[in-house]
């Protein structure tokens, strides 16, 4: 239907608000399925919305993204301006790993059973196209919270302003409505974390624990992560990203699953280099004593517009 909108549909789940679990779904594709693929992925983009509106008592949403390295492949016609690789950063014993994957599925609602539903409706329809590479179950930690015990995504953009971060404008206006996805698995070293002080925590952060207060500017030590994220572009404009990351884990290992969507590459690539390379004055970020990256990937989640006319 005609909104009388000029801005294509982009899929729901890209700015979504937070949910009680997730579920994410990494594929790589088998060769030649590029012509099934293009109508099947395109399907499940559009039965994911309608999904989404019949399972809105549970706040139910997804997307589907297309890998940087695999983009070519399934799009041959055009891409977009900025998609590129996962950025390869390393220094000294912190490393971002790098692990391209095809397809990316991302399912979300308040309810874990409607999340197996959904997936085991994605692997149906994606029967034979694809081998699953990896699978994550991801849920809200107390108050929004990620394992270490602190708040997450305080800082992340609001209301309309988080389409204005995460969804591509009329710079590159095939792919308006579209968004860069970038994920990482990070395994939490929960024992280390633990054996130090709050107060050390709350320095590793650089905000309070308990009432997630921001630290004043004077007292943030240069090594915590918000001083090493809140970046701030050549004109002073912030670096915003929209992240949707969500703990995840089982008895074995625990960490989060980040994930920055923005209408950009730029600002991620950025902030994860302050991370990991620091200021050049040897203040990276502290936080990455107590957690690894073990994945790392560079996506793109176009319109539903977008994959509906490439699927012809
Ligand atoms: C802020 C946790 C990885 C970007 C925060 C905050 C926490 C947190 C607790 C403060 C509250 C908030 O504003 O959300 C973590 C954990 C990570 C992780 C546990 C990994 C294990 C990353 C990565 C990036 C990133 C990889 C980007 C490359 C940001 C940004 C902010 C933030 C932009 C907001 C900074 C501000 O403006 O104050 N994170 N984060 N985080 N994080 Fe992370």
């Amino acid at each position: 239907t005609d909104t009388g909108s000029d801005m294509p549909r982009e899929q729901g789940g890209v700015c979504a608000e937070g949910n009680l679990h997730g579920l994410y779904l990494l594929f790589n594709a088998e060769e030649q399925a590029e012509p099934t693929l293009r109508k099947v992925l395109a399907e499940i983009a559009v039965w994911l919305q309608a999904s989404a509106d019949q399972n809105a008592d549970s706040a139910f949403n997804g997307f589907v993204a297309i890998g940087a390295n695999y983009w070519d492949t399934l799009y041959p016609g055009a891409r977009p301006q900025q998609l590129r690789p996962f950025p390869s950063f390393e220094q000294d014993d912190r490393k971002a790993p790098v692990q391209p994957v095809d397809i990316f599925v991302h399912i979300r609602s308040d309810r874990l059973d409607i999340n197996h539903i959904a997936a085991m409706e994605v692997c149906h329809r994606l029967k034979g196209l694809v081998q699953l590479v990896e699978e994550v179950r991801s849920f809200r930690y107390l108050d929004n919270r990620d394992l270490t015990g602190f708040v997450d995504g305080t800082e992340n953009p609001q209301g309309s302003h988080r389409r204005t971060v995460a969804l591509v404008g009329d710079e590159d206006a095939g792919f308006a409505g579209g968004s860069y996805i970038h994920t990482q698995r990070y395994q939490h070293q929960m024992a280390r974390w633990n054996s130090i002080s709050q107060k050390q925590q709350e320095d590793t952060i650089g905000r309070t624990k308990v009432d997630n207060e921001e630290y004043a500017s004077q007292d943030k030590p240069l090594t915590c992560h918000i001083k090493r994220t809140n970046l701030k572009d050549a004109d002073g404009n912030s670096m915003e990203i929209l992240r949707q990351s969500m703990p995840y884990g089982d008895m074995m290992e625990q960490g989060l699953f980040f994930i920055s969507c923005c209408r950009t590459p730029v600002h991620f690539e950025a902030q994860l280099k302050s991370m990991i390379h620091g200021d050049g004055h040897g203040h990276y970020d502290h936080l990455l004593n107590f957690t690894q990256a073990v994945t790392g990937s560079a996506f793109f989640a176009p319109s539903l517009d977008f994959m509906e006319q490439a699927a012809g």
